[in-house]
């Protein structure tokens, strides 16, 4: 490869090859930290640059902010000198490549608010230097690359290709899981050259286990909003799914486990009380987005999307009818949400459903607590109430003062039997009760017992 290469391009990869490089990544937060130690470990000198200047001090202290990283492996690589984090964008002048993992959220009107990405790539932009490398990982819509970073560096004069070198490759960490982390997740690159995308497979080559190339930087778009409308729209089925099998009497936990069995054609999906954090619930409508702009409605997105936005409202819906069983309204009754992060074993609350969930019961007038081992303090704008809310310790006391506990987030660290054993009412929305002799569950997508009928009625 590197026989075809310009002069410019083959000493990049001469250097990159040798490990004689400063590689540089921006946005320092469940995407950009990772990758960032990884690339140190993989043997680069790399600085993180953060407009957040808290999260540069705690870097710098070896302090690490993100579960996944561990404070030994963070410290160990900034004393050594291979890792150092800094808020002044002027040292991406001495910068050899530099990795973009900014925020991609959603405007209200659920268009995507690209504006972290402008703002990163200016920054660059300021900078650019010839030879040096530009791989943009936050997920975005196809034609990103080609149409909103590239017109933006090559407004500098420098042209990608030739001066510089720019590529796609979507980052796909799985926060919070144990057996896929940045390092042994296949990576995905697409260039807006071949060189591009050449240059940017060597990077991550001593990082990253495997490295996939794709013909195009839209491929590679593509690649991570395909991943994510799979998912999106899996779930929103067996959500639906699920309130159908609440319909027609059929415990949707028991039908699901027993499909799993099929060894091929099909994969297990659980319902849930609907979706969050940071990728699931955005990214798919970056692609209906685009797919707009060239008038191309996506209608498995959309209706993913309604589904799946329908289900804390099912899930309150599921709370009044547990809480009427006992003769309750949720108006004044203390109702306890065990899990407010998004997934298992997390502390991430961003999009939680739990927080919608609880939205609508203090609409309600619902008396709300909450406990979440991974989560010590729900500010007031997150569950939308007047103060602060603290995570409370399960014991005997606090279970047996609920009128309701609902299970949100199926966290490993609650002890489901005292749980059990211990409140009157509890809806589980994540079948984390199975199997427990609970006589007052109600659980998603599951007939309610004859003797949870019994035992509520008494
Ligand atoms: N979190 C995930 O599980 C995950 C997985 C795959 C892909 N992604 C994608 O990766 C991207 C980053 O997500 P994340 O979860 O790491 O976000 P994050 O909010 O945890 O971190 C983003 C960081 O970027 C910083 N930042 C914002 N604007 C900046 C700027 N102009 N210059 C420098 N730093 C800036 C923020 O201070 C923050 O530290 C998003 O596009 C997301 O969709 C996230």
């Amino acid at each position: 490869m590197s026989t075809l290469m310009s002069p410019l391009a083959a000493e990049l990869l001469r250097r990159i090859k040798g490990s004689d490089i400063r590689a540089g990544v921006i946005g320092l937060g469940y995407v950009g930290l990772p990758l960032a130690v990884e690339l140190a470990r993989g043997g680069y000198t790399v600085v993180g640059l953060d407009v957040d200047r808290r999260k540069v001090g705690s870097i710098e202290r070896g302090k690490s902010y993100i579960p996944d990283v561990a404070d030994a492996d963070l410290a160990e690589l900034v004393s050594a000198d291979r890792l150092h984090a800094t808020t002044e964008f002027a040292a991406l002048q001495h910068l050899d490549t530099v990795n973009i993992c900014v925020p991609t959220p959603l405007r209200k009107t659920k268009d995507p608010d690209v504006s972290f990405m402008v703002a990163a790539v200016e920054q660059v932009a300021k900078y650019l230097h010839p030879g040096m490398l530009v791989i943009l990982e936050s997920t975005t819509y196809p034609g990103t690359t080609e149409e909103l970073v590239r017109p933006l560096l090559e407004a500098t004069g420098l042209i990608a290709g030739r001066d510089f070198f720019l590529a796609f490759s979507p980052e796909r960490v799985d926060p919070g899981n144990t057996q896929f982390h940045t390092a042994n997740v296949p990576k995905v690159v697409g260039g807006t050259t071949a060189t591009c995308a050449a240059l940017a497979s060597a990077l991550y080559q001593p990082a990253i286990e495997r490295v996939v190339v794709v013909g195009s930087t839209q491929a590679a778009e593509m690649v991570k909003l395909l991943e994510n409308t799979f998912r999106a729209v899996n779930i929103g089925l067996v959500n639906e799914i699920a309130m159908m099998c609440d319909t027609l009497g059929i415990d949707v936990w028991e039908v699901v486990g027993a499909a799993a069995t099929k060894p091929f054609g099909f994969m297990p999906f659980y319902p849930g009380p609907g979706l969050g954090g940071h990728c699931i619930p955005i990214d798919p409508f970056y692609l209906s987005w685009k797919a707009k702009q060239s008038g191309f409605d996506a209608r498995f997105i959309e209706l993913a999307g309604e589904v799946n936005g329908h289900m804390p409202h099912y899930v309150v819906a599921k709370i009044t009818e547990a809480l009427n069983a006992s003769r309750k309204p949720v108006n004044g009754s203390r109702i306890l949400i065990l899990g407010v992060a998004y997934k298992r074993d997390i502390d991430d609350v961003r999009e939680s459903p739990a927080l919608d969930v609880m939205r609508l019961l203090r609409e309600k007038g619902a008396d709300l607590v909450y406990s979440d081992p991974h989560v010590p303090v729900l500010a007031p704008e997150l569950w939308s109430g007047p103060r602060a809310l603290e995570s409370l310790t399960l014991d005997r006391g606090v279970l047996e003062a609920c009128d309701c506990a609902v299970v949100l987030t199926d966290h490993g660290a609650f002890d489901y039997r005292l749980i059990a054993e211990h409140c009157d009412t509890i809806v589980d929305t994540r079948n984390a009760l199975h199997g427990m002799n609970a006589l007052h569950l109600v659980r998603l997508g599951a007939p309610v017992t004859a003797e949870s009928l019994a035992a509520a009625a008494a």
